[in-house]
């Protein structure tokens, strides 16, 4: 039986992450882009994060999604240990609101990449989103749902406030 392998891995640094990161899985639902859900943890569970960092390539995954938040190794680490691209979303923090998952993720050094979205729901959404139109560039099907989409999301803005 041919197993249909997922295209996208979406990683969290915790369980307490999900309530943010499922809306990026809502989102890849929405699109019917396959995607795999984790827990990796870059301190907590750091032999998972190599096994599933230098892993992802051969599992087929053209991106990840890595949400996490205060000292966030979680995106950097991952994508140090691979070159499929990782984009970060910023989960807010009890101490800084999200602002040190932010700038742990977007200052990352030049030569490791991470792509970096808004804090919390936003990011998640458009984490999901930018993936969606990563795949479109050589998906034409995945490019139509997604014009179809926004063209929904247009058509739902109100001209006038209530
Ligand atoms: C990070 O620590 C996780 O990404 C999470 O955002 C944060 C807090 O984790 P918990 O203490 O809620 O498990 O590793």
């Amino acid at each position: 039986m041919l197993v249909r392998r997922a295209d996208v891995a979406i990683v969290v640094g915790s369980q307490s992450d999900w309530v943010v990161m499922r809306h990026t899985a809502e989102i890849l639902d929405v699109f019917h882009v396959n995607y795999e859900a984790r827990i990796v943890s870059a301190h907590r569970t750091p032999d998972r994060l190599f096994a599933f960092a230098k892993g992802a390539k051969i599992a087929g995954f053209k991106a990840i999604i890595a949400g996490a938040g205060g000292a966030a190794h979680l995106p950097g680490m991952t994508a140090a240990l691979t070159t499929v691209p990782v984009f970060g979303v910023p989960i807010q923090s009890d101490g800084f609101l999200g602002q040190d998952s932010l700038l742990s993720m977007l200052q990352m050094p030049a030569g490791i990449p991470v792509g970096t979205l808004a804090i919390g729901k936003a990011g998640a959404i458009n984490a999901a989103l930018l993936v969606v139109a990563m795949l479109a560039v050589s998906d034409n099907d995945l490019s139509r749902r997604l014009d179809e989409w926004r063209d929904r999301q247009k058509n739902n803005v109100a001209e006038f406030p209530l």
